[in-house]
C-alpha cells in the first residue's frame, strides 16, 4: 500500500545502525514503491560530509546489505535522488535552523533519534525550539531505552516535556518481525489453541533466543549491558508478552499494549537460583572458531553475562503453576529463535506404562525455517502391539505461502512504515518499558549482590551446564537448539 510523501529525519545517519538496518531498509520500501516520489529523508550527524559523500555511504550500506536490489536498474539512483544530508550539532546550534528550512508543508515529519540516549533530550528540545512539531510530527527512538527502571524513567520524562505519548514511538525490532506478529495470529486467529493456552494444559513454555554472533565490536556497551539488558528486558520479554497475553478486544495499538502491560505486572519476582548466567569461552580444540568473550571486549576479570536462562512465573489466573524458561545466549551452537510450549501429558495413558510418556509440544520458530510444528503421539507401525511415537506435523512458512513465505521484509521496514502511517501497535509505551525495567532491576541487584561470576560455556555449545540442570530439577529439559 503506498503511503504519502513523508520527510525521515535520521539523527545518527552515519552511524551504525542507520547503515546496517535503517537505509537498507527505506531501500527496499522503495523498491517496492512504498516511497512516493517526494519522499525525503534528511540524514543529519556530526560530520561535515558533503552531499556527494553521503550518497556514497548510502550506496555502500545498500549494496553491502541488499545487493540485488540494488543491482535493479535505476533503483538506487532514485533512491538516492531523495536523500539528502545536513550537518547538525546535537548539542550546539549548528544546523539546526537549516533543517528547520528544510521541513515545509504538511505531511508526515518523522524524527528517527539513531542516537544514544543521552542525545534524546537535546534533539527533541531543538525540534521543538526550532518550530518543526506539527500534528504530524513523530518521533523514533532506539534501545537501549534506559539501562535501569531510574534512567529508563528519566528518559520517558525528558520526552514527555516536548511530545505527547501518542508521538513517541520506541522501538523493539523483534515486534517487527513476520513471525512475532504471527504469535498473535497463530493464537487469536485459530479457535485450536487458545482454550488449551493455560496453566491447566500447559506444563511450560520455553522462549529461546540463541545467536552464533558474538559481541563483535560492541563490547563498550555490551560490557555494561550483558545479556538480561541487551535481550531479555526487552526482546524476550516481548516475546513473553504475545506468548502469555489475554486477547485484547481488538488490534489496536493501546488494546494491545495494555494486555502486554498486565503481563509484565504480574511477573513474580525471579528467585536467585532460577537464574543462569554464562560467558562463552574460546574452544582450545578449535581456535579458528574465535575468541572468548573476555578476550574479546579486554577485559580479563569481566563477570559480564553472555548467556542467560533463567525460571519465570506469571501470578495470575490464566499461567499461575505454569514456569516460562528464558534462555538467550551469544556465540551458541545455532542461530534459532523458537518458543515452545510443552503441554501436560495425558492424564491417563490407556496403552500402558510401556507405551512410555509422551506429549504434545507447539513449537514456533521465529527465525530462521521460520514455520510451526505440533508434536503428536501416533502408533508406531507394525504389527508389534500398541507402541506409540511422537511425530511432527511441521508447515514451514516457505513451503506453505510459496514466495509470500519467503520474503519476510525485515523488522525495520515494517516498523519504519508503521511510524509514517502512525501506527504505534508495535512499539513499545513508557510504562511497559518502565514495567519491564522494573522486574529487570531486582533480578540483576540479586546476583550483583551475590557477587555471582557467570559459567564458562564452550563457543559452539548449547550454553553452561548449569542451564540443563536448572530444567533437570524441575524433571524438565530444554528442546534442542537447531539451526
Ligand atoms: C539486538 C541486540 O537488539 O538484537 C544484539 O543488541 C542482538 O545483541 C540482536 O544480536 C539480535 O537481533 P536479531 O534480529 O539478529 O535476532
Amino acid at each position: 500500500i503506498p503511503v504519502d510523501p513523508f520527510d525521515l529525519v535520521i539523527f545518527g545517519a552515519t552511524g551504525d545502525l542507520a547503515r546496517r538496518k535503517i537505509l537498507p531498509a527505506l531501500f527496499k520500501r522503495y523498491c517496492a514503491g512504498q516511497m512516493e516520489p517526494g519522499a525525503r529523508v534528511i540524514g543529519a550527524a556530526r560530520s561535515e560530509l558533503s552531499q556527494e559523500e553521503f550518497r556514497n555511504l548510502v550506496r555502500e550500506s545498500v549494496e553491502e546489505f541488499t545487493p540485488e536490489r540494488a543491482r535493479r536498474p535505476g533503483m538506487l539512483a532514485g533512491f538516492l535522488d531523495c536523500l539528502s544530508y545536513l550537518p547538525v550539532d546535537a548539542r550546539g546550534s549548528s544546523g539546526w535552523p537549516e533543517l528547520a528550512a528544510m521541513m515545509t508543508g504538511d505531511r508526515v515529519r518523522a524524527f528517527y533519534f539513531s542516537v544514544g540516549p543521552s542525545l534524546f533530550g537535546d534533539l527533541a528540545r531543538r525540534i521543538r525550539e526550532y518550530g518543526m512539531v506539527t500534528e504530524q510530527t513523530r518521533i523514533v527512538v532506539e534501545k537501549p531505552f534506559g539501562h535501569d527502571l531510574d534512567s529508563a524513567r528519566a528518559l520517558n520524562a525528558t520526552l514527555a516535556e516536548h511530545f505527547d505519548e501518542s508521538v513517541i514511538y520506541r522501538i523493539d525490532h523483534y515486534l517487527g518481525k513476520e513471525t512475532v506478529q504471527n504469535l498473535m495470529v497463530v493464537r487469536f486467529g485459530n479457535m485450536l489453541f487458545e482454550p488449551l493456552w493455560n496453566s491447566q494444559y500447559v506444563d511450560h513454555i520455553q522462549i529461546t533466543v540463541a545467536e552464533t554472533v558474538g559481541v563483535g565490536g560492541r563490547g563498550d556497551y555490551y560490557e555494561r549491558a550483558g545479556a538480561m539488558r541487551d535481550m531479555v528486558q526487552n526482546h524476550l520479554m516481548q516475546l513473553l508478552c504475545l506468548i502469555a497475553m489475554e486477547p485484547p478486544a481488538k488490534f489496536d495499538p493501546d488494546a494491545v499494549r495494555d494486555e502486554k502491560l498486565k503481563v509484565i505486572r504480574a511477573l513474580d519476582a525471579v528467585k536467585p537460583h532460577h537464574i543462569v548466567r554464562g560467558q562463552y569461552v574460546a574452544d582450545p580444540t578449535q581456535p579458528q572458531l574465535g575468541q572468548g568473550y573476555r578476550e574479546e571486549v579486554g577485559n580479563p576479570r569481566s563477570s559480564t553475562e553472555s548467556y542467560i536462562a533463567l525460571k519465570a512465573h506469571i501470578s495470575n489466573w490464566r499461567w499461575a503453576g505454569t514456569p516460562f524458561y528464558l534462555r538467550t545466549g551469544k556465540r551458541l551452537v545455532a542461530r534459532s529463535s523458537v518458543i515452545n510450549v510443552r503441554f501436560k501429558d495425558a492424564p491417563h495413558s490407556i496403552f500402558g506404562a510401556e507405551a512410555g510418556q509422551h506429549s504434545n509440544v507447539l513449537s514456533i520458530r521465529l527465525q530462521p525455517n521460520e514455520g510451526i510444528t505440533l508434536q503428536v503421539t501416533i502408533k508406531e507401525p507394525g504389527p508389534g502391539g500398541m507402541r506409540l511415537v511422537d511425530v511432527p506435523l511441521d508447515m514451514s512458512f516457505a513451503e506453505a505461502l510459496g514466495p509470500d513465505g519467503r520474503d519476510t521484509a525485515d523488522a525495520y521496514e515494517r516498523l519504519i512504515m508503521d511510524v509514517i502511517r502512525g501506527n504505534q501497535t508495535l512499539f513499545m509505551r513508557g510504562d511497559e518499558v518502565e514495567a519491564a525495567w522494573a522486574w529487570t532491576d531486582p533480578v540483576i541487584a540479586g546476583w550483583q549482590s551475590l557477587g555471582d561470576v557467570p559459567k564458562p560455556y564452550t563457543i559452539g555449545s548449547t550454553g553452561p551446564l548449569d542451564a540443563d540442570l536448572l530444567m533437570r530439577r524441575d524433571e524438565r529439559r530444554w528442546r534442542g537448539i537447531n539451526p
